[in-house]
């Protein structure tokens, strides 16, 4: 089965099942939205602690969440269908196996088609389709491997390659939860500064996080910390930086690609953009620090 058409994938998630679809971002493990025995199914699949929200993923009715907030119109109106997520007030049909038991819940509207031809039919919550604290997907054979027997809409490889931006709109001060495929200036230049999150910060911003099996390091000279790592009796693979959205793109496949080795050296990205998000990811899969090799 794993790979299913739209109406196939549409009578699964009806029916409270999973399954894995392709965003412009990352793929998603999708299940419905309102139905809190199909969200138990995620957090069980995922290895994820419950207490850590989900996204609610629509075809954009931010209206419904958010008539009052003049910020949330003005970003869905300018940026979805897109790689955004919004953090608003929480409405009461929404359930607490999807918030965590938050009053705030985070919503976005992808944009890839077949996401969206699901939404058309029910709202679902979607965490990106890895095991907890790992890499996320962004082909569907790396959801297949490593949920066999998932169901999975193959959308073809994500055009954005890095999850969504989450910006906080649930108190006065806009704040940045998460730096992702949409750039921050683009952000500021609809709803001005944004505040840095205090203590609203997004559970799922774990410091180590993002991570493949190999130890990543960071870097801004590849060839040198290759050699010291070398020198060091470990294998080692590298990672060039090229120009950020291609870079955004291939960097989660290149990881798992490459995840067989004893460390991974990474190129940081210039600074600014796309590449801000780029290194958020690599300064998080660096801190799951020990090296464990191939054990
Ligand atoms: O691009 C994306 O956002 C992908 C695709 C599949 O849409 N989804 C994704 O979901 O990255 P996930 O679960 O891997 O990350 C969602 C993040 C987590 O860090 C979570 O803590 C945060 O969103 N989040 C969810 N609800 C929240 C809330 N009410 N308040 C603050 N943070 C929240
Ligand atoms: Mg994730």
């Amino acid at each position: 089965m794993p790979i299913v058409a739209l109406d196939e994938a549409a009578a699964i998630l009806a029916g409270g099942g999973l399954v894995a679809i392709p965003t412009e971002t990352v793929y998603g493990l999708g299940a419905h939205a309102l139905d809190p025995r199909a969200i138990a199914g995620i957090f069980a699949l995922k290895g994820r602690p419950t207490w850590h929200p989900l996204i609610l993923h629509t075809v954009g009715d931010v209206d419904e969440h958010a008539l009052a907030d003049d910020r949330a119109r003005a970003l869905a109106a300018a940026f979805w269908p897109g790689p955004l997520t919004l953090v608003l007030p929480r409405r009461a049909h929404v359930p607490d196996a999807l918030t965590g038991g938050r009053p705030t819940v985070a919503i976005r509207s992808p944009a890839h088609p077949l996401a969206r031809a699901l939404l058309a039919r029910l709202p679902l919550a979607a965490p990106s389709a890895n095991r907890f604290g790992g890499v996320s997907p962004t082909r569907a054979e790396h959801v297949l491997g490593e949920f066999p027997g998932l169901a999975v809409v193959d959308g073809g490889p994500c055009a954005v390659g890095l999850e969504s931006t989450i910006i906080d709109l649930s108190r006065p001060a806009a704040a940045l939860l998460r730096p992702g495929g949409l750039p921050i200036a683009a952000i500021e230049a609809v709803i001005g500064p944004l505040g840095s999150p205090g203590d609203t910060a997004a559970p799922g911003t774990l410091a180590a996080h993002y991570a493949p099996r190999a130890r990543v390091i960071p870097t801004s000279d590849p060839r040198i910390e290759a050699i010291k790592q070398r020198d060091a009796g470990y294998t080692v693979a590298i990672i060039h930086a090229s120009e950020p959205v291609g870079y955004a793109r291939r960097l989660y496949d290149s990881l798992r690609a490459l995840d067989g080795v004893d460390v991974i050296v990474v190129e940081w990205a210039p600074p600014g953009g796309l590449g801000d998000a780029i290194n958020d990811r690599l300064r998080r899969a660096a801190a799951s620090g020990e090296p464990h090799g191939n054990s």
